[in-house]
């Protein structure tokens, strides 16, 4: 069985979440190898490396299956990320999702210029805009250069996909099936506003990611009372989220109006919840906090087998 963005062909509807054993060569390599796997995604990168934040980064409490992460957005920078597909080109099988964080207008179009103006790569690759990384501004450092995360901000939101739109249209730099990771959305007012504004953009948004974590969570440890994670405060992924990304695919795919395809994400672990988040709307599904855990991503070759044996 296929499964499409755009032209490009999946062989399976299970992905990794961004994040999760993607940042380095030798990780996407691995999930290239991971039989079960329809497509890859990066760690979410910006123009230039990043270090993140100090560890403990990453908690995730055993009993709930939900993890709380402040990672810091670390990864090694554009350059990177297309030295991969350039050095790996020929032994890639698998669609790669470039997962691009980078929030800066001029980096933006660094990025554009420098790796995909003129360019060709000779793989099926495709950009998965994070506008909802929740960690940006939460060190305990920062202060008075806070804003508000462009996927709550639906006039940055648009204004961010207009200049994207932009670029695109430039005859040098060649389509790249494009889409958008939102944050989870508790206000139905909000969903709709998003959805209008993808909507609006239906010539260049070939696919949505529900939903990334849900920011500003926090986990104290029980005999300390301190927190889990060096920053306090950090987004909250598994099993807790499910229910909030499966409600949130199941009002995007009602308010969308074109042909759209849906990744669901959020707490998946097993055959049940990838069906829930087909029954809700979506039809690929991402694995996150679950293969943060597994250390041989045997948890995909599972689930596919499971999947296929129904
Ligand atoms: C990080 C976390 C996210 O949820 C995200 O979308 C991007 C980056 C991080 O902390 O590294």
């Amino acid at each position: 069985m296929s499964y499409y963005i755009g032209d490009i062909e999946f062989k399976s509807q299970l992905l990794n979440a961004s994040g999760p054993k993607s940042i380095t060569h030798r990780q996407l390599l691995k999930l290239n190898n991971t039989y079960g796997l329809g497509g890859i995604v990066t760690k979410s990168f910006t123009l230039d490396y990043k270090i993140g934040n100090p560890s403990p980064n990453y908690y995730y409490n055993h009993k709930t299956e939900t993890s709380i992460n402040s990672i810091g957005l670390t990864n090694n920078g554009a350059k990177y990320y297309f030295d991969f597909i350039n050095i790996n080109s020929y032994q890639l099988t698998k669609p790669l999702f470039l997962s691009i964080a980078e929030q800066n207008h001029n980096n933006l179009n660094t990025i554009f210029n420098e790796y995909l103006k003129n360019k060709v790569y000779n793989i099926d690759m495709l950009i998965e805009y994070n506008v909802s990384c929740p960690n940006i501004n939460n060190t305990n450092t920062s202060t008075s250069n806070e804003k508000i995360m462009v996927g709550y901000d639906i006039g940055e939101l648009r204004t961010r996909l207009q200049y994207i739109k932009s670029l695109f249209s430039n005859p040098e730099y060649k389509y790249i099936p494009f889409g958008i990771k939102l944050p989870p959305y508790l206000d139905r007012y909000q969903l709709q506003n998003v959805a209008n504004v993808i909507n609006e953009f239906s010539d260049i948004i070939r696919f949505i990611t529900v939903c990334n974590t849900m920011g500003n969570g926090c986990m104290l440890d029980e005999i300390t009372c301190g927190s889990k994670i060096s920053t306090t405060i950090g987004g909250i992924g598994g099993t807790s989220l499910k229910p909030i990304a499966l409600g949130n695919v199941k009002l995007l795919s009602g308010y969308l109006k074109y042909d759209i395809q849906i990744i669901g994400c959020g707490g998946v672990k097993d055959v049940r919840d990838v069906y829930d988040f087909m029954f809700a709307g979506a039809t690929f599904v991402q694995i996150g906090t679950k293969l943060f855990e597994n250390p041989d991503s045997s948890i995909i070759t599972k689930l596919y087998k499971d999947l296929i044996s129904e």
